[in-house]
């Protein structure tokens, strides 16, 4: 098969690279890509969003599945552009359809699907600008911290959590008055949930579904979770409290009703959902829906993952991912994120990154680098993942960090924490 995998970040490597281990897979494009995927398919520049230019490339070399690593696409209907075109419109799109990525686009909407097929996550209410007064008694109704969260997709941004209700009050009337724009047009305010999260993620067909191993990524930019959140600056799998039980409750309570619910509602989705749950008193709620495997996560979950994943795509462009096997790595899997100092404020990119030749027992991923006069060099915020097994996360760490201080570049950090919480 020829492949076409949209996106440029350390997640579409880290698909690239499984994906290019497959026997089925004869030629990998990826667009845009980094200096990593590079490595493993051939990157052509082609726009995440440019569905014309996309499916002109899919026509012009004969590419077979189309396989979409971030949101923005989808969101934005690539799955729809390509099903609505008679020259694309065989083609396997590995994603979800435009209404089906509405739950990760729309908060109220996944809030409302949950609620509808009574699945478990924190008591909220929507509000907009007509009804602020009711959103500002709805929070007095609430005990602190509140959670106020932008409708719309705010580029990470959108979720505030503040400790006093005069606070609150405040944001709310900022969020509804444009402070994300269309996207905070609409705010849900819901219940602060306490516990551990966990990301759990699914590949379906639209019917039958396959469990992918589970992760946790560690959002902040400082050491135990402390300053601003970055798109992520770590990641483990598995994760220690989601055993056997564990994952049955989430699989009863969550992943079987969001299929049905999806079925019911005549959503058209056949690719990954990423459950964002968190751990309470031993029961696990939704916290977020997205459409799309998680970053950094996919830096660790695809080392886990011993099936060829392109024989699961196809499973899931034939509807019949019930007749495919899933094998799980039973060793752990750690990633650690190299980043450029300042980030996730203002950085300096550009900086060429040396001792890659030097890292011998671990993968990398690029996240933001690309290629200049023939050197490698920073790009991003987000550099390059360094991930690693290990017969247990501590083995797994230890490597990583081995590795992580053989890879230099000007002003490089990098958190020394990773997993150490569970
Ligand atoms: P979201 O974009 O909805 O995943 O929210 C971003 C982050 O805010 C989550 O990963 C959680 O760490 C935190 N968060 C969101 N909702 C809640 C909640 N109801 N209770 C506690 N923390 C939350
Ligand atoms: N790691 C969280 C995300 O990808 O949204």
């Amino acid at each position: 098969m020829k492949i076409l995998l949209l996106g440029s970040g350390g997640r579409e490597h880290a698909l690239a690279w499984k994906i290019a281990q497959s026997d089925k897979c004869e030629k990998l494009y990826i667009a845009p890509g980094n200096a990593g995927t590079a490595a493993v398919g051939e990157n052509v520049p082609i726009g995440i969003d440019d569905f014309d230019k996309q499916k002109d490339f899919v026509v012009n070399y004969d590419v077979d599945m189309v396989v979409v690593g971030p949101e923005a696409p989808l969101v934005k209907g690539v799955y729809d552009a390509f099903k609505k075109d008679d020259r694309t419109k065989s083609i396997p799109v590995i994603g979800p359809s435009k209404e089906g990525a509405i739950l990760e686009s729309s908060k109220n909407f996944a809030k409302s699907f949950m609620k509808r097929h009574g699945i478990p996550t924190a008591a909220y209410e929507t509000f907009d600008v007509n009804t602020i007064d009711d959103g500002i008694k709805f929070l007095e109704t609430l005990t602190p911290p509140y959670v106020l969260k932008a409708d719309g997709l705010a580029a990470g941004k959108g979720v505030l959590i503040v400790p006093t209700l005069d606070e609150a009050k405040q944001e709310l009337r900022k969020m509804l008055g444009g402070m994300f724009g269309e996207a905070s047009a609409k705010v849900v305010i819901e219940e602060f949930l306490t516990g551990v999260e966990c990301s759990v993620f699914v590949l379906t067909d639209g019917k039958n579904y396959k469990i992918l191993p589970e992760a946790k990524d560690y959002k902040r930019i400082g050491e135990h979770d402390t300053g601003l959140n970055t798109g992520g600056m770590g990641s483990i799998s598995p994760v220690s409290f989601a055993t056997k039980e564990w994952m049955d409750k989430v699989e009863k309570r969550i992943i079987r009703p969001t299929m049905d619910g999806l079925a019911k509602e005549n959503i058209d989705y056949k690719g990954f959902i990423f459950f964002g749950l968190i751990n309470v008193g031993g029961d696990p709620m939704v916290i977020e829906y997205n459409c799309r495997m998680g970053d950094p996560e996919t830096e660790t979950v695809m080392l886990r993952l011993k099936s060829d994943i392109v024989d699961l795509f196809e499973g899931v462009a034939n509807g019949n991912l019930d007749t495919k096997e899933i094998e799980i790595d039973p060793r752990s899997a750690v990633c650690v994120m190299l980043v450029s100092g300042g980030y996730p404020q203002s950085y300096k990119k550009g900086y060429p990154i040396t001792g890659l030749e030097n890292v011998k027992g671990s993968v990398l991923f690029h996240s933001g680098t690309s290629v200049k006069n023939g050197q490698i060099v920073t790009d991003g915020g987000r550099v390059m993942a360094v991930s690693s097994y290990g017969n247990d996360k501590e083995e797994a760490l230890r490597k990583c960090f081995e590795e992580a201080k053989k890879i230099k570049f000007t002003d490089k950090y990098f958190r020394t924490d990773i997993g150490q919480d569970i």
